[in-house]
C-alpha cells in the first residue's frame, strides 16, 4: 500500500504562516505516486488550509477533537465541525494530549467512535514512556493503549482507522527507534485487535527526510506521523518523496 505521511503541526503556525507553507509545499511540486500526505494545522488554520489546498490531493486532518456533537464543552472542537471544514483525517491520543489535557483511554474510545461515526479517519496514537521502554514493556503497553482504543467496535469499523506508534521517548528527541525495533511493536500492535490487520500503521518520533525511507521499508510500517519536519515545505516534500523510496526499494 501507499505509504501515508501525516504533518503533525502540533502548536506552531498562525493561518497566514499556514498558507504560506501550502504554496511553498505545492510549488515544490510533492508527488502524489510516493505517497499520501496529510497536514494537521491547528484548529484556527484548518479552513485557510482547506482552502489553500483546494483540489490537490493531499488530505486535511485535525491534531484533537471532542466526541460529542455539540454541548456545553466550553473550548472544544466537535467533529461536525471538523467536517465542515472539510477536515477528513483527526489524531487521536497523541502522547501530549494524553500527558497535558487530560486525554484517556476511555476518551480515546469515545472519540475514536464519534470520528467513525462522522466520517472521519481517526489516527489513534499510542506509545510507550522511556522507562516502560526500559523495562521491557513496551508491546504490554501499546497492546493495552490499541485494545482500549477499539473496544466495542467491530472489525470493519477498526479496518477503517490508522495507527501511529510514537514511542514517547522519541518525540522531539532526536532518538529514534530502531526500524526493526519499532517494527516488531506494529507487529503486536496489529495483532493485538481484529481488523488492524490492513490499516496503515505510521511510525513517528524524530522522524526526518533522511530515516523515513528505512522505517517504510519494513513490513509493518506503512508511513510517518511526523512532528518538527514537517513545519518546512522542503522537508515535507522530502518526506513524501522518500517515503516513496522506502517502498520501491
Ligand atoms: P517529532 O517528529 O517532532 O519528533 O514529533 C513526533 C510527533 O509527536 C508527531 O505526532
Amino acid at each position: 500500500m501507499k505509504p501515508l505521511v501525516v504533518a503533525n503541526w502540533k502548536m506552531h503556525k498562525t493561518p497566514a504562516d499556514a498558507v504560506r507553507f501550502v504554496h511553498e509545499l505545492l510549488a515544490l511540486r510533492p508527488d502524489p505516486e510516493q505517497a499520501d500526505a496529510v497536514i494537521c494545522p491547528p484548529f484556527v488554520a484548518l479552513s485557510a488550509v482547506g482552502d489553500a489546498l483546494g483540489d490537490v490531493p493531499i488530505g486535511l486532518g485535525a491534531q484533537q477533537m471532542h466526541w460529542a456533537d455539540s454541548g456545553a464543552f466550553t473550548g472544544q472542537i466537535s467533529p461536525p465541525m471538523l467536517v465542515a471544514c472539510r477536515v477528513r483525517w483527526v489524531i487521536i491520543g497523541h502522547s501530549e494530549c494524553r500527558a497535558y489535557s487530560g486525554e484517556t483511554d476511555a476518551s480515546v474510545n469515545r472519540k475514536v467512535g464519534a470520528a467513525l461515526a462522522h466520517g472521519l479517519t481517526p489516527i489513534i496514537a499510542v506509545g510507550e514512556t522511556l522507562e516502560e521502554h526500559a523495562a521491557g514493556a513496551a508491546h504490554d503497553r501499546v497492546v493495552a493503549q490499541i485494545r482500549a482504543a477499539f473496544a466495542g467496535y467491530t472489525p470493519a469499523e477498526v479496518a477503517r482507522s490508522v495507527v501511529a506508534y510514537e514511542p514517547i521517548w522519541a518525540i522531539g528527541t532526536g532518538k529514534v527507534d530502531t526500524p526493526p525495533g519499532a517494527d516488531a511493536t506494529m507487529g503486536a500492535i496489529r495483532a493485538a485487535v481484529d481488523g488492524l490487520q490492513s490499516v496503515r500503521i505510521l511510525y513517528g518520533g524524530s522522524v526526518k527526510p533522511d530515516n523515513i525511507a528505512a522505517f517504510v521499508r519494513q513490513q509493518h510500517i506503512g508511513g510517518a506521523l511526523v512532528g518538527g519536519a514537517s513545519l518546512e515545505p522542503v522537508s515535507f516534500a522530502a518526506l513524501i518523496g522518500n517515503a516513496g523510496k522506502g517502498v520501491a526499494a
